[in-house]
């Protein structure tokens, strides 16, 4: 398969995952035991929260493990109703582990508002300043979008808000490895990452909190990570995400540079292939682009995509499968048959020119 799905998963880095099988195989010591072997596992844990810490510039203290993405954005979420202000800001672009949970909880007093955003997908810093109640407790802005690529002005828009004292949330799960981040000069209170679309395992995240006082446990159980996440650790996944970030950042500009020639190949090609082409993609992340097929539908190009072993998606994961139109290409004002022709190419580090020729002549052919 030629596997064009990178914002979707990515395939596990080989050195991650023989480290990942050895630890499995060798620390399985539980990491709260005292004697030596389950020393050695908690020690191993401290060093992947180093890992992970200097990947975004943040203190080792500052990170705490989650199961993924999901569960860091729900914790910041959930972690609300604690609050007494209980208003909250979204842009309406972000991912269902923020959209849907917003739903859950407006049933326990939560009030939210959708930021706009504009036909390039960006949320404009006016459009947050307008929504700003006396009772906002949260502004939560996705770092990159995961459909579209848009990157979004995270850290001007938190320099406007800064004298309010709002805390702020930014989703940066498909950022890692593709743009540099750094907690402190964004500004944020709390950080979301997800391993697995940075060539690291499944299941297994973290959630950077500027001050650990402000957050409770979502997860209820022993005292582990400092009592902010209940359950023994997922050792194997959390070392197997300290050394993937370690890695992503190492890698970061060798490999956003030949994701960027990549997708620029592709659409320069794409579109003298069939002008009539519209990329949705604008200040998007290094090889992760939309693009509207006017005329036909995304179904079923990706169908007859699959059929020829390339791999592609019609707009986030968790949306396949599913032909109802994107909500993010419904914010950016893409009406319903183009948002129904859209497919999402997200290149990843091993794809070659060559792949991305086959690419080309597939759809050549199918167009
Ligand atoms: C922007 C964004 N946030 C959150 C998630 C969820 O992360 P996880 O799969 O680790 O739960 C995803 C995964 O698709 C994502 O793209």
């Amino acid at each position: 398969m030629i596997y064009f799905d990178h914002s979707a998963t990515t395939p596990i880095h080989p050195l991650v995952a023989k480290k990942v099988n050895n630890i499995n195989r060798i620390h399985y010591a539980n990491p709260s035991s005292i004697y030596s072997e389950g020393r050695k596992a908690k020690s191993l844990i401290e060093k992947a929260r180093t890992q992970v810490a200097n990947a975004i510039g943040a203190k080792n203290t500052q990170i705490f493990f989650t199961s993924g993405g999901t569960e860091a954005n729900n914790q910041v979420l959930w972690n609300k109703l604690n609050e007494e202000k209980k208003h909250i800001i979204v842009s309406s672009i972000e991912h269902p582990a923020i959209i849907k949970v917003l739903k859950n909880i407006e049933r326990y007093g939560i009030t939210a508002s959708f930021i706009p955003v504009n036909k390039n997908g960006l949320v404009e810093i006016e459009s947050v300043m307008k929504l700003i109640k006396k009772d906002t407790g949260l502004i939560s802005i996705m770092l990159a979008n995961n459909e579209v690529g848009t990157i979004q002005p995270i850290q001007e828009i938190i320099e406007n808000t800064k004298s309010l004292n709002i805390p702020f949330h930014t989703d940066a799960v498909q950022a890692l490895g593709k743009i540099p981040i750094d907690v402190n000069s964004l500004g944020v209170d709390y950080l979301s990452l997800s391993a697995h679309k940075f060539y690291g395992p499944k299941g297994i995240g973290a959630l950077f909190v500027k001050n650990k006082k402000k957050i409770q446990s979502l997860i209820i159980g022993g005292d582990q990570e400092d009592g902010l996440r209940g359950g023994t650790e997922n050792i194997s996944g959390i070392v197997g995400m300290g050394l993937a970030a370690e890695i992503a950042i190492q890698n970061q500009q060798t490999c956003s540079s030949h994701l960027k020639n990549l997708e620029k190949y592709f659409l320069d090609n794409l579109k003298s292939n069939s002008p009539n082409i519209i990329c949705n993609s604008i200040n998007n992340l290094p090889g992760l682009i939309s693009i509207t097929f006017p005329g036909f539908q995304s179904d079923i190009l990706m169908a007859k995509l699959d059929r020829k072993k390339i791999a592609v998606s019609n707009g986030s994961a968790c949306n396949t499968g599913n032909i109802k139109p994107s909500n993010v290409l419904k914010a950016m004002g893409i009406k319903n048959d183009l948002n129904l022709s859209t497919l999402r190419f997200s290149f990843g580090k091993n794809n070659t020119k060559d792949e991305v020729d086959k690419l080309l002549n597939a759809l050549k052919e199918i167009i």
